[in-house]
């Protein structure tokens, strides 16, 4: 469970910080979306972007998400990789998760290519669960994509697990 950092936040991402974005995804991925791209896809009106930042107001990471009747798909989520671990990701999946309710929206849904296993690793950590494999995802490439997703009664486990590691270290 990982430990909270008092100066990260998450709020709107504006076009103003589309080419730090761009920056960011070029350094986390090896086929990363153009800025074209992001603003074709932050043009969509059921698109949402966020970004994590810090007392400098500095971009550290960033989360692209698409809000459906019922659930809420995370197409995009990348952090600098100087600050990796250092909870960005996870405030970033936490702002998404306070969306969630029980009567609308209440999982969120993502799919990561399999060999990609720092982001399997975070989601497991964030208590995504794994449900489905899909075959023929990526263009040119057998490799498989691993769909997971984060119900609403995950997430709360999740946060009460957090709450109670924090009462056993405020106590010892
Ligand atoms: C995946 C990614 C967004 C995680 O962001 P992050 O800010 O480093 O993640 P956090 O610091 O919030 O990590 C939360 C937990 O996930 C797990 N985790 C994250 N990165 C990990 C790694 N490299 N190895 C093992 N566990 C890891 C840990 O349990 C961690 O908690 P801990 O540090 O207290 O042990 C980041 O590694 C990244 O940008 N990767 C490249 C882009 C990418 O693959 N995106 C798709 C992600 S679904």
């Amino acid at each position: 469970m990982r430990k909270s950092n008092p100066d990260l936040r998450v709020t709107w991402l504006a076009r103003r910080h589309l080419p730090r974005v761009v920056q960011i995804e070029r350094m986390c991925f090896p086929d990363p979306w153009t800025h074209e791209e992001f603003t074709a896809e932050l043009n969509q009106p059921r698109c949402i972007g966020m970004f994590a930042t810090n007392l400098d107001r500095a971009v550290l990471g960033y989360v692209i998400y698409e809000l459906h009747w019922d659930h809420l798909r995370l197409l995009n989520i990348a952090v600098e990789p100087l600050v990796h671990r250092d909870g960005a990701g996870s405030a970033m999946v936490a702002s998404m998760a306070g969306k969630l309710t029980a009567e609308g929206r209440n999982r969120i849904v993502t799919e990561v290519r399999e060999s990609n296993r720092v982001a399997r690793t975070f989601l497991r950590a964030m208590n995504f669960k794994c449900i489905r494999v899909h075959h023929g995802r990526y263009e040119g490439s057998s490799e498989k994509a691993v769909e997971y997703v984060l119900t609403l009664s995950r997430w709360n486990l999740y946060v009460a697990a957090a709450i109670a590691a924090k009462q056993r270290e405020v106590m010892s």
